[in-house]
């Protein structure tokens, strides 16, 4: 067969490609914007001053070897509920949005095992019989829950999707534990992911997530040292190593795919667990570390909670302006981790304490 005449497969090969594209409709698949933030923090403070006087610990140590100086304390019952409840309304307010179609709770410190927070949380705010689930990613909960709803709005399943991260790990640190009970508050952060780009809002560019299952026991509930009760538990240094190289190595491959080098990203929001770990992921990427939001100092690490409380300390202190490049990045147990680039838009804000 000769090679410059196409054989009779080829012809009837192409002119149906030809016909395909003269029939087929090209709809552009939909871009996700998140449009609002809203976070709710409980108005109990407790001071490093308070922890010292039962703790074999100081002031000077907690703020030196993390930059903690305060975290909340959420009292009463069903408090992650309550906080999902009041950070939610808030941010259904704030964007002008009564229904949502899918509602997400990213959460590790649920009032009870069982049922999800997510169902009882759509209850609650009167949007009716969607969809509704948690999403257990401890500290990468809320960039789990941020990518899974931009996945399903590019997909053109939904159109708007409520994701909450709500956490009380008062309830679940041992207060006699001065490794964690320093480290961990409570708290809660809201977000409204829509169909739109950054005409409506910060349009989510790209995201990175995985997990490492081998690392499970480096962060996790159950009875540790001979105690019965299931305790949160860490091994530090591991953990704090192991921050430092994922959070980093993940924000390199989102910066990738949106074709920025880790220097050009205007604002760094990463998990807030130690100052320390957030100054060590900035100079690894080379980036300035006035780039990266500390926003610790006054809530601890708040798990799930910390990213969307992050946020709105970058909003309100003018950290963060529209056309910003913008990462967030996390780690946590499971191990999991995640990083959402963004390109900052007009984002609405609410701040609630409960
Ligand atoms: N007050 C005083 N001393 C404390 C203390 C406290 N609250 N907590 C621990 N120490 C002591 C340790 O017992 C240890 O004493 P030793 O040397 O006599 O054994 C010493 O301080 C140093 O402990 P180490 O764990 O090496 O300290 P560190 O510099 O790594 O800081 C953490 C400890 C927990 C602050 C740090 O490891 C960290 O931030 N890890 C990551 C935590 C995290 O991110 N968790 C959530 C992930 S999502």
């Amino acid at each position: 067969m000769s090679l410059d005449r196409p054989s009779r497969m080829c012809r009837v090969l192409e002119s149906k490609r030809r016909l395909d594209i003269k029939d087929t409709t090209i709809v552009p698949s939909p871009t996700a914007a998140i449009t609002a933030i809203a976070t709710c923090l409980p108005s109990t403070r407790v001071t490093n001053a308070e922890l010292s006087q039962r703790l074999d610990t100081t002031d000077r140590w907690i703020r030196s070897r993390t930059g903690i100086a305060e975290r909340r304390r959420a009292d009463g019952k069903g408090p992650v509920l309550a906080m999902a409840t009041s950070a939610g309304a808030a941010v259904l307010e704030v964007a002008g949005h009564r229904t949502v179609d899918l509602v997400l709770v990213a959460t590790s410190s649920p009032d009870r095992p069982s049922p999800a927070v997510a169902p009882q949380l759509a209850s609650r705010l009167g949007l009716g019989f969607v969809p509704a689930f948690d999403i257990s990613a401890v500290c990468s909960g809320f960039l789990y829950a941020t990518n899974i709803a931009s996945s399903l709005i590019r997909s053109g399943a939904f159109r708007s999707i409520l994701i909450v991260a709500s956490e009380a790990y008062s309830r679940i640190v041992d207060p006699d534990d001065r490794a964690t009970s320093v480290i961990f508050g409570d708290g809660a952060g809201a977000a409204l992911v829509v169909a739109g780009g950054t005409a409506s809002g910060s349009e989510v560019l790209a995201e990175d997530w995985g997990s490492d299952g081998d690392g499970c026991d480096l962060l996790q509930v159950g009875p540790a040292g001979g105690d019965v009760r299931n305790y949160f538990s860490m091994s530090g240094r591991e953990v704090y190593l192991r921050a430092i190289e994922t959070m980093s190595t993940s924000v390199r491959a989102v910066s990738e795919r949106c074709s920025w080098h880790t220097d050009e990203i205007d604002v760094l929001v990463p998990h807030q667990a130690n100052r320390r770990i957030i100054e060590a992921v900035a100079k690894k990427l080379s980036m300035p570390a006035d780039r990266a939001v500390v926003s610790l100092e006054k809530t601890g690490n708040t798990a799930a909670a910390s990213i969307p409380l992050a946020l709105a300390h970058a909003m309100t202190t003018g950290m963060v302006r529209a056309g910003d490049r913008v990462v967030m990045t996390a780690f946590g147990g499971g191990l999991t981790w995640a990083s959402t680039a963004l390109r900052w838009g007009e984002v609405g804000l609410a701040e609630v304490e409960l």
